[in-house]
């Protein structure tokens, strides 16, 4: 429990507000002289019909201070309290210390489980760099829920199902130069832009592609063969990409997954009248809730998107018995999502309300020699070889010594690229700057993997003089004190991440906690002349260390011990 949860406990009982809602109201004191948080008491004028002024002395009185609060004070409507910095100081760095890896983690998780979906790549298609909000956000929720303790199910639903794959084939056929295990995605693509070229000159082109798609729903041999081979050589590539991000899936069940599990929830609409005919197709009726119909079966017979993931949901209920299912899936599709949600519940599937569309805005790109690469398709693989090579050189400026400049120049960049969609709010557009996400100085992940990499060079460089049992009440200054403040605050960051679907929340703590080592680090000797002072101001850099590694690992990124 930190002070403010205390504090929330101890005021509750005497102002009849629950303590959840007390540690909101907390603020910082308007002058550091008064205090460390100040309650503002005329929230409490209504209920308890008096004065401000009265109520803070009264509640001064009454008040039973909790460990980690030296003393109180009433000034004006405000009672202001005191942390008591030795007890806090001694409490956090003992936390962290003994915690390492862990600390920030908690068990609120356990025996529960969340299902995380992310990325859910095309076959086929280019894995892109508009994919990498959703593979970066996914992640680090993914990460963020695990530490938390909960079972974590990360699924890459793919889009391997649908008529595109009858179009590729046909090309494939009429053009293919070698076997289909040996295209690499950027060819299929190729062969997939030719189809449309030819097919607009060729309307014929159309109907073989219809009919090999009906070929792969109806089993044919070779018509599967093809398509799968296209999958597992997709996936085999992309595998590449992620294993560079840090990034792995515990399931790929993708479109096609659900083919055999559809015909059920077909059924069941038709049955229980949720479904209807309309014009050959059947649909559920939404404008009720003012949507538009959500198409289940297509008049040729066809299933599409939202009759897959309407089975997806189900299916994900049934296997993993989820207490939370999150979709990160970029906004364009909310529309989707408010719909087969709510054919869920026409079903009566009352958990479709632990159903979540963690939905963000868009990525753009500032460098436009990049657009025009490969068309207008940007691969996230270039982006991030680009971002490796740059920090590279950046790394051969700053740091000409350094032994293995090419690793710590794979983890900085890939870095740059995964923090550029986690430091805001999701659902804030992006515009992609090299200048920016690559800027050592700014709130980026280079700082505080640079800031990481500092405490690690100053533990090397201290480690004769720091022993067991650090005395936390030589920690005494502002700048130590600060540090320790931000740092105690790194769990609820964690867990308020994970309550918002937002990893920035994290972000935002680790970039607080670096700044406020680098002040510490500039303002105070870190090896000053007294060994205990010396061994206590190492210790802090420790604990900054740990828990700067733990930050950036919830957010799959690496902290390099040298850059
Ligand atoms: N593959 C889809 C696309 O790239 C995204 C899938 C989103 N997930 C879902 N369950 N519908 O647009």
């Amino acid at each position: 429990m930190n002070v403010k949860e205390s504090l929330a406990n101890a005021l509750a009982p005497l102002c009849s507000v629950s303590p959840t809602e007390l540690e909101d109201w907390f603020e910082v004191p308007k002058k550091a002289d008064m205090g460390d948080l100040a309650f503002p008491c005329f929230r409490l004028a209504k209920v308890l019909r008096k004065a401000p002024p009265v109520i803070a002395a009264a509640l001064k009185e009454q008040l039973v201070l909790p460990d980690g609060i030296a003393k109180a004070e009433a000034v004006g409507g405000y009672l202001n309290f005191f942390v008591d910095a030795e007890a806090q100081a001694a409490s956090v760095l003992g936390k962290v210390l003994s915690q390492g890896d862990r600390y920030g983690s908690s068990e609120i998780g356990n025996g529960k489980t969340v299902c995380v979906e992310y990325s859910s790549i095309n076959i086929a298609k280019p894995f892109g760099f508009h994919h990498l909000p959703t593979t970066a956000i996914g992640n680090a929720l993914y990460r963020i829920y695990r530490f938390l303790g909960y079972r974590t199910v990360g699924i890459n639903h793919l889009g391997d199902w649908g008529t595109q794959f009858g179009k590729m084939i046909t090309a494939y056929k009429l053009w293919g130069t070698k076997p289909i295990d040996d295209y690499s995605i950027r060819e299929l693509v190729a062969l997939y832009v030719r189809f449309h070229e030819e097919a607009e000159k060729d309307p014929g082109l159309n109907d073989q592609a219809r009919a090999w798609f009906h070929k792969i729903e109806t089993g044919d041999a070779e018509a599967l063969d093809l398509w799968s081979k296209m999958k597992d050589g997709t996936i085999r590539e992309v595998k590449v990409t992620y294993k560079r991000m840090g990034i792995d899936f515990d399931s790929w069940a993708g479109e096609s997954f659900y083919e055999d599990k559809m015909p059920a929830i077909i059924q069941e609409l038709r049955d229980k009248g949720i479904s209807k005919l309309d014009q050959g197709a059947e649909i559920v009726d939404l404008s009720e809730w003012n949507m538009p119909p959500c198409i289940i079966v297509k008049s040729d017979g066809s299933t599409i998107y939202a009759t897959r993931d309407i089975a997806a949901a189900c299916y994900r209920k049934e296997a993993y018995d989820f207490c939370k299912s999150l979709y990160v899936v970029a906004y364009q599709q909310d529309l989707h999502f408010r719909q087969f949600f709510k054919v869920l519940e026409l079903m009566g599937r009352d958990w479709v309300k632990d159903c979540v569309h963690v939905n963000f805005g868009m990525v753009s790109m500032e460098d436009a020699s990049f657009s025009t690469r490969s068309g207008n398709i940007l691969y996230l693989d270039d982006i991030l070889q680009a971002a490796v090579d740059k920090t590279y050189a950046i790394i051969c400026e700053k740091s000409p010594d350094l032994e293995d400049k090419q690793s710590a120049a794979e983890a900085v960049g890939i870095g740059a690229i995964l923090w550029s969609v986690l430091y805001n709010n999701r659902i804030k557009d992006v515009s992609f700057s090299w200048d920016k996400i690559l800027n050592f100085d700014g709130e980026t992940a280079p700082y505080v993997q640079y800031t990481h990499a500092r405490c690690c060079s100053v533990l090397r460089k201290g480690s004769d003089s720091y022993g067991t049992d650090p005395d936390a009440s030589l920690l005494d200054d502002p700048y130590s004190k600060a540090l320790l403040t931000a740092i105690e605050a790194f769990p609820n960051a964690v867990q308020s991440a994970a309550e918002k679907y937002e990893p920035y929340v994290v972000s935002r703590a680790i970039v607080a906690i670096a700044s406020a080592f680098n002040k510490f680090y500039y303002e105070q000797r870190i090896m000053a002349d007294d060994p205990a002072v010396r061994n206590a101001r190492l210790a802090l850099t420790d604990a900054t260390r740990q828990v700067l590694k733990n930050g950036l690992n919830l957010l799959g990124i690496q902290a390099p011990e040298r850059m």
